[in-house]
């Protein structure tokens, strides 16, 4: 054994790394399936029905939601045994005994705008079951699973986990640059670059009744549900998306560029920062918003870096490499990389904003000297 080698060596004994690991793997796979079972509530319905119609009993759930009543009966029991649904009635009868979704559930299950609502957790996780064979091939080959190959699931795992927080994070995020609140106050313009499905768009037209915002994403998939969202919102007239690639020119004068939780999926991120910048008002800045992770390496890490990491390796990362392999930067984009790519890209300066996020940082891009200048 060389001395690097010893040098390295875990100090516990290994009994206890292989309990540890035994121990770890079966909570995962007891969660994870839960979670599943969460997704299986979700397909068909089943929340609905029982914050609707309970305290139910089985055959009253498989009534409502169109379901075999055997399988509803053994739904209902799992799911208050994982302490999700509540017993209302014990009975002692498996067909009398009714369940009822606990108030707290209910909205962080149905509420789409509840901060504490999780639900997305399981279309994403059921998505990245579904497109794991196809990740490993790519991992075979070296080519990659294009955003849209992800479908559905992943697309609004995706929304889903991030509606409810820029429902109710976003304005404060932007009152952190005063310069651009007053111009979207008095009525400018935003670019949503990376728009996904629409609602940072749409918070943003809500929070400033009189700007225009134009959102873009590679995705039809997304644009499409996008202009749903927008039309539903009564937004059309202001919010308009597009099918387009940030890193093509884009044209325009815009007050704010924006880029939340897309800039580590472009396949050329310099080419879209700088695409950007050259649609910016003078004095306008881009604001990224992208993963909170450390500056370097470090293993092992938090649980946030942790799950940065795993949907890189599941999602992000073969997402990216579908569209080209140069740059595939994966889901952990650190704070360096962004200044770097900034500054390749021509900004004259990058601000970290202070503001308190668990998942994400955010960053003001500056062009032409920084803030209010013009
Ligand atoms: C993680 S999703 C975030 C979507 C949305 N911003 C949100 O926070 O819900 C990343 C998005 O970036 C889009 N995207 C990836 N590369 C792009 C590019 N070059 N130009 C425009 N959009 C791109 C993807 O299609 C996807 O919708």
């Amino acid at each position: 054994m060389t001395a690097t080698a010893a040098a390295t060596t875990p100090t516990e004994a290994p009994d206890s790394r292989r309990e540890d690991l035994a121990e770890r793997l079966f909570a995962a796979f007891l969660s994870g399936a839960e979670l599943l079972s969460v997704d299986l509530g979700r397909r068909l319905g089943l929340y609905e029905v029982v914050r609707q119609y309970g305290p139910v009993t089985a055959a009253e759930l498989a009534r409502a939601a169109e379901i075999a009543e055997r399988y509803a009966r053994e739904w209902l029991e799992q799911q208050a045994v994982a302490g999700i649904l509540d017993v209302a009635a014990e009975t002692g009868q498996a067909d009398t005994r009714r369940y009822v979704l606990p108030n707290g559930h209910a909205s962080a299950l149905l509420d789409p705008e509840d901060p504490a609502n999780l639900m997305a957790t399981a279309p994403m996780l059921t998505g990245l079951a579904l497109t794991l064979p196809a990740v490993v091939e790519a991992y075979r080959t070296g080519g990659g699973v294009t955003y849209a190959d992800f479908g559905t699931e992943i697309r609004h795992g995706i929304s889903g986990l991030n509606r409810p927080v820029f429902a109710t994070e976003l304005p404060g995020w932007l009152a952190t640059m005063p310069d651009v609140a007053e111009r979207l106050t008095a009525g400018g313009s935003v670019l949503d670059a990376g728009c996904g499905v629409g609602w940072s768009s749409i918070t943003i037209a809500r929070t400033f009744p009189r700007t225009q915002v134009n959102g873009i994403d590679l995705d039809l998939a997304s644009i499409v549900e996008a202009r749903r969202n927008i039309a539903a919102a009564g937004l059309a007239d202001r919010v308009g998306v597009d099918v387009a690639d940030a890193a093509e020119a884009v044209d325009g004068a815009y007050d704010l560029a924006c880029i939340f939780e897309a800039l580590h999926d472009m396949a050329d991120p310099v080419g879209a920062l700088r695409s950007l910048r050259g649609a910016l008002a003078p004095g306008a800045p881009v604001f990224v918003v992208d993963e909170r992770v450390a500056d370097e390496f470090t293993a092992p890490a938090d649980e946030i870096e942790r799950m940065q990491y795993v949907y890189s390796v599941l999602h992000c990362l073969p997402a990216t490499m579908a569209e080209s392999t140069a740059v595939a930067n994966g889901t952990v984009l650190r704070a360096p990389t962004v200044r770097a790519w900034a500054e390749e890209a021509g900004f004259a300066s990058v601000e970290e904003l202070p503001i308190e996020n668990d998942v994400w940082r955010f960053y003001r891009l500056n062009d032409h000297g920084g803030r209010g200048s013009s």
